[in-house]
């Protein structure tokens, strides 16, 4: 019998990839999804992607235990995995509170819903973020925690939330992910990143502004300690990522208890890097412009990616330039995002 997989958050940018890549592979998957910053017309197109329907698709919020209650009764779950969050870093300084309540909230309402009904296995959506300003780079599992705003020190609560859960319910298996800069889309075109409002990360504003619909991008700051002076992350695909949680999933059972993994390539860009990269996949320059640095960004973020490597034998396999390719055909194809 295929496995049932829960995804919390299944309609969001890594989560309605992440659906389509275990779709792919043979399992069931039943979505959640409250649709405050995702599409419903996501969840067909992730059939599509298949060729293989959802085995089921609610729209609830993780807060809300009677909702979950009746997902968990209405499907035998066998895993979760759990996105379901709000991700804005400035967004979440303006509103502490909400994102708590969410983030922290809705993972312990899924946790105690999932401990009624003996679903002890968990893929938890984690963020490099909780390292906050990295005073060097590669960053391993073990580099020190310090997070700097409201949403990074939710991930990091919920990490601990879980290692404790773990420590003494002795049959859990828990496995954080910590993601670095996911970006790219489905090589289908079907599926992308679709912000709603103006874009707050690099690259689906580099990718408006591509198509026409930005007239430059802001490059925040060329004064930071690295080789051209602008930021360096480490952009990862998110079909890497998607394809991180389903053998994620296959590993769930390795052994109990809580361990956490970086889900990036290893390779730091710079904004102008990537700038560069856009305007080669895409054939279209991309005017910017230098203008101060946004408060609470960081010189570099750049993953060591060697523990997931050494675990399951995970790496990535697309580079900037199949990322730029992948985010610049789904921009072609929906210029104004899905249209809800
Ligand atoms: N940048 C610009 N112009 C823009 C947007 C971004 O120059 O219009 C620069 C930033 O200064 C930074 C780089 O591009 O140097 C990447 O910025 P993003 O906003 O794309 O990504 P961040 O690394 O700031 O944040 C992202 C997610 C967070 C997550 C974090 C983990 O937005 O949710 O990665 O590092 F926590």
């Amino acid at each position: 019998m295929p496995e049932t997989v829960l995804v919390t958050g299944g309609a969001g940018f890594i989560g309605s990839h992440t659906c389509a890549e275990l779709l792919a592979h043979g399992y069931e998957v039943v979505v959640v999804d409250n649709h405050v910053n995702s599409s419903p017309l996501v969840l067909d197109r992730i059939a599509k992607t298949a060729g293989r329907p959802l085995a089921g698709a609610y729209r609830a919020d993780v807060r809300d235990r009677r909702a979950l209650t009746e997902v968990f009764a209405a499907h035998r779950v066998d895993a979760v995995i759990h996105f379901a969050a709000h991700k804005a870093v400035g967004e979440s300084v303006a509103r502490p509170v909400e994102y708590y309540d969410t983030n922290v909230g809705g993972t312990c309402t899924l946790l105690s819903v999932m401990r009624d009904h003996r679903v002890d296995r968990l893929v938890f959506s984690s963020s490099c973020s909780v390292h906050g300003d990295a005073r060097t780079v590669p960053l391993t599992e073990h580099s020190p925690v310090a997070p700097t705003n409201p949403y990074a020190h939710t991930k990091l609560t919920c990490e601990r939330i879980l290692e404790d859960v773990c420590a003494h319910l002795a049959q859990m298996r828990v496995l954080a992910l910590r993601y670095f800069n996911p970006v790219g889309a489905h090589p289908s075109g079907l599926l992308g990143e679709d912000p709603r409002g103006v874009p707050g990360n690099l690259m689906p504003y580099v990718a408006q502004v591509a198509v026409g619909r930005r007239e430059r991008l802001s490059v925040f700051g060329d004064d930071y300690p690295t080789p051209d002076g602008t930021g360096v992350r480490d952009y990862v695909h998110v079909m890497d990522v998607a394809e991180g949680h389903r053998v994620a999933v296959e590993h769930l059972d390795d052994r109990t208890g809580m361990r956490v993994f970086n889900l990036g390539t290893g390779t730091g860009t710079s904004v102008l890097d990537l700038v560069a990269a856009f305007a080669e996949a895409s054939g279209r320059p991309i005017p910017h412009q230098v203008v101060d640095r946004r408060p609470g960004d960081v010189a570099a973020l750049v993953a060591d990616a060697s523990a997931v490597a050494a675990a399951w034998g995970w790496t990535t396999t697309r580079d900037l330039a199949a990322m730029c390719r992948d985010a610049w055909r789904f921009q072609q194809l929906h210029p104004d995002g899905y249209t809800r």
